[in-house]
Formats: C-alpha cells, sequence, structure tokens
C-alpha cells in the first residue's frame, strides 16, 4: 500500500469513531503543556473532523485545558484501537471557539441533557463538598476545542508478519508521509 493509501484510511478511522457506536477512536488522549516541567492528559470525545481535517472536541470554557491551551497551543493527541492493534499519535495546536459559525453549528447538537456538562455555577476542577448539589446557571461555557494536525505517526502492529510505522508531516497544506522502523 502507497503512503496516500494509509493516509486515506487515517481519515476513515477517525470518521468511524464519529459515526460508529462504540468505535475506539470515539475517544482520545489529549495531553497539553501546563508549564516548563508538566503536561496534563485527559479523555475527551472526538465530535467532528472538518472539510480542512482539523478535529473538533467540546468542552467548558473554564476548564484547565483552555487555560493550558490558551498559554501554549502545542498539544498531543492519542488514539489507539486494541483489536486492531492500531495506533494513531498526532501533533499539533488547538485553537479555541467561543463563537462564530462553526461554534454556532455544534452549539446547536447540544442535547438537554448534555447541557449539564457546561451549566455548573462553579468552574470544573473546584472544591466541593462530597455530596454537594452542583449549582447551574442558565447560560453554557460551552467551547470548541480545534486541533490542527501538524504531524500523524501511525503504527499498525500485526501478530505473524511486520508491523507498518509512518510518520506523515504537513507543509504547505502537502501531507509527505514515510515509512520508518516501527
Ligand atoms: C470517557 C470520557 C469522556 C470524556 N469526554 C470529555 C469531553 O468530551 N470533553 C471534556 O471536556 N471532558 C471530557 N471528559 C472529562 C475529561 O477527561 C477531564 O477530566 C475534564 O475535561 C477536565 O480536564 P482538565 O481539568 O484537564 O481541563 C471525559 C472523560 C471520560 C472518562
Amino acid at each position: 500500500m502507497k503512503e496516500a493509501e494509509y493516509l486515506e484510511h487515517i481519515w476513515q478511522d477517525l470518521e468511524k469513531g464519529i459515526s460508529k457506536k462504540g468505535h475506539p477512536f470515539k475517544l482520545a488522549t489529549l495531553a497539553t503543556i501546563v508549564n516548563a516541567n508538566e503536561l496534563k492528559q485527559r479523555t475527551l470525545v472526538l465530535r467532528a473532523i472538518t472539510n480542512q481535517k482539523t478535529l473538533i472536541f467540546y468542552t467548558d470554557f473554564r476548564s484547565n485545558k483552555v487555560s493550558q491551551v490558551l498559554r501554549n497551543s502545542a498539544a498531543s493527541l492519542l488514539f489507539y484501537n486494541d483489536e486492531q492493534k492500531l495506533q494513531i499519535s498526532l501533533k499539533g495546536k488547538v485553537t479555541i471557539h467561543t463563537k462564530g459559525d462553526l461554534w454556532k453549528e455544534h452549539l446547536s447538537k447540544i442535547s438537554k441533557d448534555s447541557e449539564d456538562d457546561y451549566n455548573t455555577l462553579h468552574a470544573p476542577g473546584t472544591t466541593i463538598e462530597e455530596k454537594e448539589e452542583l449549582e447551574r446557571v442558565s447560560n453554557l461555557n460551552f467551547c470548541l476545542l480545534e486541533f490542527k494536525i501538524f504531524t500523524i505517526d501511525y503504527l499498525q502492529l500485526h501478530k505473524d508478519k511486520d508491523h507498518q510505522r509512518l510518520i506523515f508531516n504537513k507543509t504547505a497544506n502537502v501531507w509527505k508521509g514515510d515509512f520508518v522502523v516501527p
């Protein structure tokens, strides 16, 4: 298979994370930079892939990840499919959207139940009493994280044959892939 075909498979697999119920690529691990000595990772639901192949996630604007990417937009994303032994590790930059057409489009998709993910009175991470009922407000602190991919590290392990690893880099909007030693 040629490099371009691998890349096509990567986009198709990521799409499955959104469209196929229970697909492992529904969830990604996002790592962001806290400071020069500290990283933070957390699980996020992949919500959409734009025409420009950026990845969209939803979060509360007041969460720590948002302040981290506002300070330093460099981030990485990890997807893993255990059944297929397929790992996709992405390097890129995160942009925050709190207004605009893309933000509005996704805000309109939020169900009533999901509104509770964005409407607590106090910010996510605030210390509370063990059984404290969360106070809620009517406005949503909803924002989008848009992950722009610069590098893709693709690793496919095979039981009885050679593993495949390719690194793709995007320069001037063109992807170039190289096979590398797994
Ligand atoms: C299965 C799963 C899915 C999650 N999906 C999201 C999500 O889509 N958006 C989000 O902000 N947090 C999501 N979380 C919670 C985050 O992992 C994280 O705990 C929270 O956003 C606070 O992160 P921060 O303090 O680093 O900003 C999810 C957690 C789990 C376990």
